[in-house]
């Protein structure tokens, strides 16, 4: 960039205030979490109806106080009249006891001794998906990194985990990405929004009938167990076990997949620590931990006011949204000296805010450090070059989920 254009962008970021909605603030939102921490962190945004909040500090403590900072709107505020299940609520957005209850026998699928089983099946499929690419490509060429890689990826091993064919990956990618795409109706005419409606309908269909076939005929994995699994005595109804198992697909694909796309991302940004990465493989796991804290997947969350309160000297009434800027925590000064700067040396001190803190902590973020460390060795031993063609980044059409939509990348294998 030259003078003149800093200026210009140091100007844009002066006059533009924080809106999500605004495509400039959606595309870099991290100048304007930063004017935020300094200017105030808690900000009314009026196109969300909502109150931003930015400082880590007060993050922390209002996702530790579930009781005051309530769950329950999470999901109508995320995906509106679009939720797939609208008739219970999925985990993520239900406060105890009915939360504690069903993330205890959800738990159970996702403690590390569970995981660790799946560790031989991560490198399988990360290498079958390199093999694909390889023959659809040839030796050396381009292929879409987001797209050829990182979107099947995740998705495949969280349909192993639930049960389902994973011949029907490509579909499942397809149905999170639009369900999630809800998050941004406001915004969006009448045939975007019957494509996302269609899109619901599917993937409810498809968990009602995998449902019913597992009633009829049990297998070895979670749905079955969750159809079997008695919570206190009680058995979850059916609904209820196609619910958590939209909130595991959703959960497991999106994220993990926007990891590893921006992990490409950042590599390719900072080339002395892609450099090093490529020399010494231990430190694939610093450099998860850097792309979580510095560009995260999951951008913002929600809250719901329970009762009236004050955060960082503003008033927030009773029955309010709140929206905890996970990604603004991560950079935080007062937590993360040189927040701004990717550094995989970074000696981190403190939670990082990418899973979130408190009752709800990802229950999948073992699993994901596991997949992304697994993928990245794989990718790393079989090409030997990997690099993003553009330094333009197409990310995707979001505030709450981060990641590239495309990333072109001409490789070489080895
Ligand atoms: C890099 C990858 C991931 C990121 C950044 C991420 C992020 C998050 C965040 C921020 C929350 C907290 C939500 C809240 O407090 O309201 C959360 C919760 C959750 N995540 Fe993840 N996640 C990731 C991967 C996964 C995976 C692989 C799975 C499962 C297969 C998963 C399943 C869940 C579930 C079920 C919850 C709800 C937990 C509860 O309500 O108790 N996540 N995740």
């Amino acid at each position: 960039m030259n003078n003149v254009t800093v200026g210009a962008a140091v100007q844009d970021t002066l006059e533009r205030e924080y809106d999500p909605f605004d495509l400039v603030v959606k595309n870099e939102s991290y100048e304007y979490y930063e004017k935020l921490r300094r200017d105030g962190p808690v900000k009314w945004l009026p196109s969300l109806q909502a109150f931003a909040v930015a400082n880590y500090d007060d993050v922390d403590a209002l996702l530790k106080d579930g009781k005051l900072f309530s769950s329950t709107m999470f999901w109508p505020a995320l995906l509106g009249e679009f939720d797939p299940v609208p008739e219970v609520p999925p985990m993520i957005s239900m406060d105890p006891p009915g939360h504690v209850h069903l993330r205890k026998l959800a738990n159970k699928a996702f403690v590390p001794s569970k995981i660790k089983l799946l560790v031989d099946r991560t490198y399988e499929v990360a290498n079958a998906l390199i093999d694909d690419i390889i023959a659809e490509h040839g030796n050396e060429g381009e292929f879409d990194w987001a797209t050829e890689f990182c979107a099947l990826y995740p998705v495949t091993m969280i349909a192993q985990v639930l049960g389902v064919q994973t011949e029907r990956r490509g579909e499942f990618k397809i149905w999170v990405d639009n369900v999630l795409a809800a998050a941004n109706r406001a915004s969006y005419g009448p045939e975007r929004l019957s494509e996302i409606q269609q899109r619901s309908d599917d993937i409810r269909k498809f968990f009602e009938d995998l449902y019913d076939e597992r009633a009829a005929d049990p297998q070895d994995d979670l749905i079955s167990q969750f159809i079997a699994a008695e919570i206190d005595g009680e058995k979850m109804s059916r609904i209820e076990v196609i619910q958590m198992s939209i909130l595991l697909l959703i959960g497991g694909v999106e994220t993990t997949t926007n990891l590893l796309g921006t992990t490409l991302v950042e590599l390719h940004r900072h080339p002395d620590a892609y450099k090093r990465v490529r020399a010494d493989e231990t430190l694939i796991p610093a450099l998860i931990e850097e792309v979580l804290r510095y560009n995260p997947p999951v951008q913002i969350i929600f809250r719901h006011m329970m009762a009236d309160t004050e955060l960082g000297g503003v008033k927030i009434p009773e029955n309010s949204t709140v929206m905890p800027l996970l990604a603004s925590a991560n950079r935080d000064e007062s937590k993360f000296p040189n927040g701004e700067t990717f550094d995989i040396d970074r000696k981190i001190a403190v939670p990082l805010m990418s899973f979130g803190q408190g009752p709800h902590y990802c229950l999948g973020n073992y699993l994901s450090r596991m997949e992304a460390k697994s993928a990245l060795e794989m990718a790393f031993q079989r090409f030997e070059q990997l690099d993003p063609i553009s330094d333009e980044v197409e990310w995707l059409d979001s505030y709450f989920a981060r990641g590239p939509h495309h990333l072109k990348a001409r490789f070489k294998v080895r």
